[in-house]
């Protein structure tokens, strides 16, 4: 018999922090890889508004993980973002102070300057969402994969992403083949890859989802459930929006109808 798939994003999320990003996608998958392998250490490499940042912390948070997330950022833009002001890095900042203390931790520089803060070895989870040319994705990933535990994880942003100079395409049609990996085709893309070695006898049943049965098949629910997980977070978000809308409105007309002559 084949046995339901049912992860928290299901069930438990309710995102707390919605800000503009093609992330959106992805965050119940992002959600749920956290609650699977509990990272000790996630770092992200490109966090600007937060999106992806604050569903990994969050996850943290909501499962009672015992571990921290680095942002690393200079927070001032790049060649695809565009260079932005400093109302992104307060945001991000008091969100993070608000609902992440002890969690999140955001490091403001390069990310060739934060290389240094890390050993070789000990990053569970990375995610490399910087500039998306290849020669700069190419250089995070030979940068950061010695910071890699054996068996730990690292996730691609955009890797379906074909306009202008974006390389990230590129640069995943190289490494994945190399490597345990799996790719989400929807929004930008999503790429998910495995180091070699750790312990696998107690891999989560998403790892085995990702990476274990080879088959088309297989490959094409995974991506058909995180296509309808998206989906079903976009529509919870519609819901409560039309809701506070109502809400707005009902509220507006009983203190129209009390203001009126002979109201309340
Ligand atoms: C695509 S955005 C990150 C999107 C984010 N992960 C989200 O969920 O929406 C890329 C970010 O990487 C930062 N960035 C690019 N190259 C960088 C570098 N070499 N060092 C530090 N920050 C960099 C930019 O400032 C920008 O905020």
């Amino acid at each position: 018999m084949t046995r339901l798939y049912l992860p928290p994003s299901l069930t438990n999320f309710e995102e707390k922090h919605m800000v503009f990003s093609t992330w959106v996608d992805h965050m119940a998958f992002g959600y749920d890889l956290v609650a699977a392998i509990r990272p000790r250490m996630l770092v992200e490499l490109g966090t600007h508004k937060g999106l992806s940042f604050f569903a990994f912390c969050q996850s943290m948070k909501e499962h009672g993980i015992d571990g921290v997330c680095y942002g690393v950022d200079t927070f001032e833009g790049d060649a695809h973002t565009d260079k932005y002001d400093e109302t992104v890095f307060n945001a991000v900042q008091s969100h993070a102070r608000q609902n992440y203390h002890g969690i999140a931790y955001l490091m403001r520089m390069f990310f060739n300057e934060a290389l240094g803060h890390f050993s070789d070895g000990t990053v569970d989870l990375l995610h490399i969402d910087g500039l998306h040319t290849y020669e700069a994705v190419s250089e995070d990933f030979r940068n950061w994969y010695p910071k890699l535990r054996p068996g730990g994880i690292v996730l691609f942003h955009d890797v379906m992403a074909r306009m202008n100079d974006f390389g990230a395409w590129r640069f995943w049609e190289e490494t994945a083949p190399q490597h345990e990996s799996f790719t989400f085709l929807h929004g930008f893309g999503l790429g998910v890859l495995r180091k070699p070695g750790g312990d696998r006898s107690a891999d989560p049943e998403l790892l085995h989802l990702l990476f274990d049965d080879p088959s088309p098949e297989a490959a094409a629910r995974l991506r058909a459930f995180y296509v309808h997980a998206c989906r079903a977070l976009e529509n919870a978000r519609k819901v409560r929006r039309l809701e506070a809308q109502a809400q707005a409105r009902a509220a507006a007309q009983a203190a129209n109808a009390a203001k009126a002559p002979g109201g309340a």
